[in-house]
C-alpha cells in the first residue's frame, strides 16, 4: 500500500454517481497501515469508540474516504481536508475542490460504501441486513403512516428485507438533503418498502416540486446488506472497489 494512491481517477461524468465498495474486515497489520492516512484527530476520535468492530469501520472507512477523495483530486489522501456543514454533512473544503466534487460516506458492521458525483447532493446508506432488530418497533417510531401500514401488509418472512429497504432509502434522503427538516421528521415524507433494487418514488405530501427534485434508488450490496443512494436530479451508477 502506498500512501499516494497512484492512479488518477477521472470525475464522474455529469449525472452519473460512481459507488465505491469498501471492505472493512481487515487484519491489523492492514488496520495499522491504513491509520497512517488519517490525520491524528481521526485516529483519536476512533480510539475513543468503545467497541473494537467500530473503531476498526471508522479508521478502515475513513481510510478509504480520503483515499478515494484522493485519486479525484490527485492529492496525498492525508492532505485532503473537509468541513462540516450546519447540519453535520461533511463537505470537501471548497479551497481543496475546484471540480466541484459531492460525495457522501456510509459504513455498517463491515462494509462500507462511497458516493460520489459532480455539482449536486449525494447521499448514501448501507445497512447489515440484522435479525436482532425489533423492527416493528423501530418502524412505528421512525417510517410515516404510510410506510408502517405497506410494512404491516408485507409477509412476515419478506419484512426484515422490507424494514431495511425503507430505512436505507429513508437514509440516503436524509443525508443527501444533510438532514436539516427532513432528519428531524422522519414520518413526513415517504418512499416505498418492496425490497426489490432500483428507483423508487419519493413521496413528500404538500411538496410534490421538493419530491420531483430528487431521485432514490436501491443499489446491489453485498450479500446480508441493503444499500441506496439519493441525489438531486435523474442518475445512473458507476460501481468500482476500494482496493487500499
Ligand atoms: C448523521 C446520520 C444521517 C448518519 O447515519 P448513520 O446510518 O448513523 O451512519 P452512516 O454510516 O450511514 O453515515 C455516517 C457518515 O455519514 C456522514 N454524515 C455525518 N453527518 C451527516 C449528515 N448530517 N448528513 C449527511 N452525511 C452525514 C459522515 O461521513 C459519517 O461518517 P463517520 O461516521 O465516519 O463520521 C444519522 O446519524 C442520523 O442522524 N440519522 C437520522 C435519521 C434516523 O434516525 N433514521 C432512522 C431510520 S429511518
Amino acid at each position: 500500500m502506498s500512501r499516494t494512491l497512484a492512479r488518477h481517477v477521472a470525475p464522474p461524468e455529469a449525472g452519473t454517481v460512481h459507488v465505491w465498495d469498501v471492505e472493512l474486515e481487515r487484519t491489523s497489520a492492514e488496520i495499522s497501515m491504513l491509520e497512517r492516512l488519517l490525520p491524528d484527530a481521526e485516529v483519536r476520535r476512533a480510539a475513543r469508540q468503545p467497541l473494537e468492530a467500530r473503531r476498526r469501520d471508522l479508521v478502515i472507512s475513513g481510510a478509504a474516504l480520503r483515499s478515494i477523495l484522493a485519486s479525484y483530486l490527485e492529492a496525498d489522501p492525508i492532505a485532503v481536508r473537509f468541513s462540516i456543514d450546519e447540519g453535520g454533512k461533511p463537505r470537501l473544503d471548497a479551497a481543496w475542490n475546484p471540480t466541484p466534487l459531492s460525495f457522501n460516506l456510509s459504513h455498517s458492521r463491515g462494509r462500507a460504501l462511497v458516493a460520489v458525483t459532480l455539482e449536486r447532493e449525494v447521499g448514501i446508506d448501507v445497512e447489515r441486513l440484522r435479525r436482532d432488530l425489533p423492527i416493528d418497533r423501530l418502524a412505528s417510531r421512525f417510517f410515516s403512516p404510510r410506510e408502517i401500514a405497506a410494512l404491516r401488509s408485507t409477509p412476515e418472512e419478506l419484512r426484515p428485507a422490507a424494514f431495511f429497504a425503507c430505512w436505507t432509502r429513508k437514509e440516503a434522503f436524509v443525508k443527501a438533503t444533510g438532514a436539516g427538516i427532513f432528519r428531524q421528521s422522519l414520518q413526513s415524507f415517504a418512499v416505498s418498502v418492496d425490497p426489490g433494487p432500483g428507483p423508487v418514488p419519493l413521496v413528500i405530501p404538500g411538496h410534490d416540486a421538493e419530491a420531483g427534485r430528487w431521485s432514490l434508488e436501491s443499489i446491489a450490496a453485498p450479500p446480508g446488506y441493503a444499500a441506496a443512494v439519493a441525489v438531486e436530479g435523474p442518475f445512473r451508477v458507476r460501481r468500482f472497489r476500494w482496493i487500499a
